[in-house]
C-alpha cells in the first residue's frame, strides 16, 4: 500500500519524465510546511526552471498539464517562486483510511530488499551492574530493533557484552582473597564491584597488588583451568543478573556473544592485518596507520594539532602482548560478515566512542570489508539537573534497577491521586506499565544526538510528548468501545466531512513515512514525534466530532477512526518497546 506521499511521488515522477527532459533528480514531493497551503509539495518545477534557465512559473504550468491526480488530489496551485502545492482529496483520503483500517499492518509496507542486520546494543561491561548510562544503548536499541524487523529485515540481536576486559585480573585476585561462592551467587554485582574497587584502590598505592592483579589475567588469557572456571562462574552469574534487567525491561537478543568469544581469533586478525600492510609494527605495539589516501582532514588516523597532522594510530596489539578493544571488535566485523552475511551492521553505542568507530569502519574498509554497511548510531549524554552527567547523590552512577523501581513507584503515586477507587493489585500491574514506559520514552523522544536533562515530572506527565499522554490516549478510545458495547470497529463506510476529522484522517495515513524515516535515519524520536501528533489531532477530532450520539453513518465512520487511531497508537509504542494498558 503506498502512503499518500509515495502516491503522489509516483504520479509526480511520472509527470516529470513527460514534461522535462533531461529529467531532474528525485525525490519530489515532500509535506506542505504550512498545512492551510496543502498537504504536501514539489519543487521539481523550481529545480527544472533553475537548470533549463526557464520561468519557474511557465515550468510549473508545463508539469501540472503533464500531471494527472484528479482521483486523489484537488487542481494543484502554483506557489510563490514555482512551488506546486497539492491537497488531498476527502474521497480519496476515505478510501485509504479505510484500506488502512482492514490491514493488519496498518498500510505499512516491508522493504523491498531486505537485509541481515545485526543490531549491536546495551553491550554492558560485566561483574558491574547495569547504570543509567546503558539506558540510552538498551532503549535506543532495543526500539530500532523492532523497527528493522516490523519493516521487514532479518534483524541479529547481538548484546557485545565487555566479559573480557582487564578488570578481570583485579577481580580474580581479589576474589581468591576474599571471595566468597554464596554472595556471588546472591548478589553478583554487589560482590564483584566490592572486590573490584576495593583491589583497584589498593593497586594505587601497593605495586605488589598491582602486579599480582596483571599475573591473575595472564593466566586467564593463558587458559588456566583454575582462573578460567573462575571466570566462567562470575560470567554466568552476572548475565543471569543481567537477564532479569533484561525482562523486566522487555529487551530481548538473539545472541551474546561477547568479547570473549572473539579472544581466539585475535592473533590471527592482527597477523592477517600485518601480512596485508594494513597494520605495523611501532614501539613493540602493533597499530593501523594512516594510509594517504584519505584527504587529510577526514583521516581518522591522523589528528591536526596546532595546524599540524600527526598519527593518531588504532591499536591493536599492546606492547605486552595484550590485545585491544578495537582488535575485538576488527574480528567481530569479520565474524559477521563470514557467519551471518551481515549486509549491515547498526553499532548503538555512546557518542564518546565516535572516534573509535571512525577508525574502525575504515580499518574493515581498507581489510576488505567495503560492502557491509557500518553505521555508528551514537547517542549524547543524560544530564542532572545540575546539567552535569547524571549521577546519585552520592556521586555514584544511578543504578538502572534504581531507577525502573523510582519510576514506577512515581507511576503508582500519581495513579493512586487519579484514581484513588482502584485495588492494590491492578494499580502494582499499571503503574510497571507506566512507569517502565514513561522511562523508556523520555529517553526515544529525544533527539539522539544531544545530551538531555532527566527530570522526573517531565517523564511522567500526563499531557505533553510523553508516554502517559499517548497511553492515556489510547485508553480514551477504548473507553469509548467499552460504553458502546463493542469489541472492534464496525466494517463501515468512511465519511469525512468536519476538518477535525479530515485532520485526522491525513495524520493516520502518515504512519508508514514516519516509520520509515525513524528506520532510515535511526532515529526513533520521529516516530515519537508522530504518535504524539497524531494523539493531539485526536483529542481535537474528540472534541469537536461526538462519536456515540451521532447518526448511524457518521457514528460508524467515526468509530472506524477511533479505531484505526487507537490500533496505531498501540502498534507504534509497541515499536518502541511500550506496552498500552485498557484502563488507567
Ligand atoms: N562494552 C562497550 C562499552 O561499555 C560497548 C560495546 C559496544 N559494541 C561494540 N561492538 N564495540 O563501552
Amino acid at each position: 500500500m503506498n502512503t499518500p506521499r509515495q502516491e503522489l511521488e509516483a504520479r509526480v515522477a511520472l509527470a516529470v519524465g513527460k514534461a522535462f527532459s533531461p529529467v531532474p533528480p528525485g525525490p519530489y514531493v515532500r509535506p506542505c510546511p504550512d498545512s492551510r497551503h496543502g498537504d504536501f509539495q514539489t519543487n521539481a518545477a523550481l529545480v527544472q526552471a533553475k537548470e533549463a534557465k526557464a520561468n519557474p512559473r511557465e515550468v510549473a504550468a508545463q508539469l501540472i498539464a503533464a500531471l494527472d491526480l484528479s482521483d486523489i488530489a484537488d487542481a494543484p496551485e502554483i506557489a510563490g517562486p514555482g512551488f506546486l502545492n497539492f491537497r488531498l482529496k476527502p474521497a480519496y483520503l476515505a478510501q485509504q483510511v479505510r484500506a488502512r483500517a482492514a490491514d493488519g499492518r496498518l498500510g505499512v509496507p516491508t522493504v523491498v530488499k531486505p537485509e541481515t542486520v545485526i543490531m549491536d546494543y546495551s553491550g554492558p561491561n560485566i561483574a558491574k551492574e547495569m547504570h543509567v548510562g546503558h539506558l540510552r544503548s538498551t532503549v535506543l536499541g532495543d526500539a530500532l530493533a523492532r523497527l528493522y524487523c516490523f519493516i521487514g529485515h532479518k534483524v541479529v540481536a547481538d548484546n557485545h557484552i565487555g566479559d573480557w576486559g582487564t578488570g578481570f585480573g583485579m577481580i580474580l585476585y581479589g576474589y581468591k582473597r576474599e571471595g566468597d561462592a554464596e554472595k556471588l551467587r546472591q548478589d553478583p554485582f554487589g560482590h564483584l564491584e566490592g572486590i573490584y574497587r576495593r583491589i583497584q584502590e589498593e593497586s594505587k598505592t601497593d605495586e605488589t597488588v598491582r602486579e599480582a592483579a596483571k599475573r591473575e589475567l595472564v593466566l586467564l588469557q593463558q587458559g588456566d583451568a583454575k582462573n578460567r572456571e573462575l571466570w566462567e562462574q562470575f560470567r554466568t552469574y552476572s548475565l543471569a543478573a543481567l537477564d532479569v534487567m533484561y525482562q523486566r525491561f522487555g529487551v530481548q537478543f538473539d545472541y551474546t556473544l561477547g568479547e570473549s568469544f572473539y579472544n581466539d581469533m585475535l592473533p590471527g586478525v592482527v597477523a592477517e592485518l600485518q601480512k596485508k600492510g594494513i597494520a605495523r609494527e611501532s614501539e613493540g605495539a602493533v597499530a593501523i596507520f594512516s594510509d594517504g589516501t584519505l584527504p587529510q582532514k577526514d583521516d581518522p588516523f591522523l589528528v591536526s594539532d596546532k595546524g599540524e597532522f600527526r598519527d593518531n594510530p588504532l591499536l591493536v596489539r599492546k606492547s605486552d602482548g595484550g590485545f585491544n578493544y578495537a582488535t575485538t571488535d576488527l574480528a567481530t566485523i569479520r565474524y559477521r560478515h563470514d557467519h551471518f552475511h551481515a549486509e549491515r551492521v547498526i553499532y548503538v553505542v555512546d557518542g564518546r566512542q565516535q572516534m573509535h568507530f571512525r577508525q574502525l569502519f575504515e580499518a574493515s574498509r581498507r581489510w576488505g570489508y567495503t560492502e557491509m554497511k557500518l553505521e555508528h548510531v551514537w547517542f549524547g549524554t543524560i544530564l542532572g539537573p545540575d546539567k552535569k552527567p547524571f549521577k546519585s547523590r552520592e556521586g555514584e552512577n544511578v543504578k538502572l534497577r534504581a531507577l525502573v523501581a523510582e519510576a514506577e513507584e512515581r507511576a503508582a503515586a500519581i495513579l493512586t491521586e487519579k484514581r484513588p477507587e482502584m485495588n492494590e493489585h491492578e494499580r502494582g500491574a499499571l503503574a510497571r506499565i507506566v512507569g517502565l514506559g514513561a522511562l523508556k520514552y523520555a529517553d526515544l523522544a529525544q533527539n539522539r544526538n544531544l545530551d538531555y536533562v532527566f527530570t522526573w515530572e517531565k517523564l511522567l506527565a500526563f499531557d505533553g510528548n510523553t508516554a502517559p499522554y499517548l497511553q492515556n490516549a489510547y485508553v480514551r478510545i477504548r473507553a469509548i468501545f467499552r460504553k458502546a458495547g463493542l469489541t472492534e470497529a464496525p466494517q463501515a463506510e468512511v465519511i469525512l466531512t468536519e476538518p477535525a476529522e479530515l485532520a485526522l484522517s491525513r495524520k493516520l495515513l502518515d504512519f508508514a513515512d514516519s516509520i520509515f524515516m525513524a528506520a532510515e535515519e535511526y532515529r526513533p524520536h520521529y516516530l515519537c514525534l508522530y504518535l504524539f501528533e497524531l494523539a493531539t489531532f485526536f483529542h481535537k477530532f474528540y472534541e469537536a466530532c461526538p462519536v456515540l450520539i451521532a447518526e448511524p453513518p457518521v457514528r460508524d465512520s467515526r468509530l472506524v477512526l477511533c479505531d484505526l487511531t487507537a490500533r496505531t497508537l498501540r502498534q507504534g509504542l509497541n515499536l518502541l518497546g511500550i506496552e498500552v494498558v485498557e484502563q488507567m
